[in-house]
């Protein structure tokens, strides 16, 4: 069985350079056609490709400096190791650094609320992913960097990039065709607005959400081939700028996603009723002529895609 350590040592070198300072940023994304479910949890492999849009600006911040001892600041408030989103983190350092890590202090900030389904852990892996290779002089591009931060967080893989990127599922073993890369496409009038409904911190993760789903809901087993069809439908209308079935087939996409989730047992349950009463605005709005669509991740808050 390949285990993630060995993933990581064949990109990155068993002895590193000396750790220095350094500053990396990374912008959250939202996926246009969502990722929902792993082929294998260990490596964090995805049973379907993705594709999205960079929140641009909106995104992570992340600082490394050699340090006497590891600290870690999130948000401008100092994390305990063993808090939940620390050791996700240290893990994530201690896989890349392997044995014989030096101590590290990490202060990372994100742009946007933290966990609400806005992508934080997208923007923050990525970063730190840069962080930590700036750090260490590893000169890798990004693609490799990207299967890297796919141990810390699935979506990250799509936050190398402004613009559009699509997350390859792969076919490989060993992961390390399933990475991130960016779509050739210029399209300034394309615009994403997130109307939050709740941007406190969620009830589930993906993490758990995903793999519940997998697990539970009857719906699923159509999920994995209709979001790779849908995943590469949208590339196409993308690359020739056709807004109406882009939006149209993204909105399809995300409310799939979300019947996959409502059909789980015990039922999971991310948007709110705020949430579906925008989603009646916006179709009755759509109606009377507006060309606008939404999608949702895991959480309540909606976002709205148009030109
Ligand atoms: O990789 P994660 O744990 O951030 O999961 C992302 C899941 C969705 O946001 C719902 C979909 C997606 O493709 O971003």
């Amino acid at each position: 069985m390949i285990k993630p350590e060995d993933v990581f040592r064949r990109v990155i070198p068993q002895a590193l350079s000396p750790p220095c300072s350094s500053q990396a940023y990374a912008p959250a994304n939202i996926a246009l056609s969502k990722y929902w479910g792993k082929r294998d949890i260990t490596l964090n492999l995805p049973l379907n490709s993705s594709l999205s849009v960079s929140l641009g600006t909106w995104g992570t911040t992340t600082q490394i400096d050699p340090a006497e001892a590891d600290t870690l600041v999130f948000n401008g408030k100092d994390l305990p190791a063993n808090a939940p989103e620390a050791a996700k983190i240290w893990r994530f350092v201690d896989l890349f650094c392997g044995d014989a890590r030096p101590a590290l202090a990490i202060n990372t900030r994100n742009s946007i609320p933290t966990a609400a389904g806005l992508a934080s852990s997208a923007s923050g892996f990525a970063a730190l992913t840069r962080a930590l290779a700036q750090t260490f002089a590893v000169t890798q591009p990004p693609e490799i960097l990207s299967m890297l931060s796919r141990f810390g967080s699935g979506s990250a893989t799509r936050s190398f990039w402004t613009g559009f990127a699509r997350w390859d599922r792969g076919q490989r073993d060993d992961g390390t065709d399933s990475h991130g890369r960016a779509l050739d496409v210029h399209y300034p009038e394309f615009q994403i607005a997130i109307v939050p409904v709740d941007t406190a911190q969620k009830s589930h993760s993906s993490r758990q959400g995903m793999t519940h789903t997998v697990s539970t809901s009857p719906l699923y087993a159509v999920w994995p081939q209709q979001a790779e069809t849908d995943c590469d439908a949208i590339e196409t209308a993308l690359l020739a700028k056709d807004f109406d079935t882009l939006g149209t087939l993204a909105e399809a996409n995300a409310l799939a996603m979300h019947a996959t989730m409502m059909a789980a047992r015990p039922a999971l349950m991310y948007l709110k009723a705020s949430s579906w009463r925008i989603l009646e605005t916006l179709r009755s709005a759509r109606r009377d002529g507006l060309r606008a669509f939404a999608t949702m991740d895991a959480g309540p808050n909606v976002k709205l895609l148009f030109l």
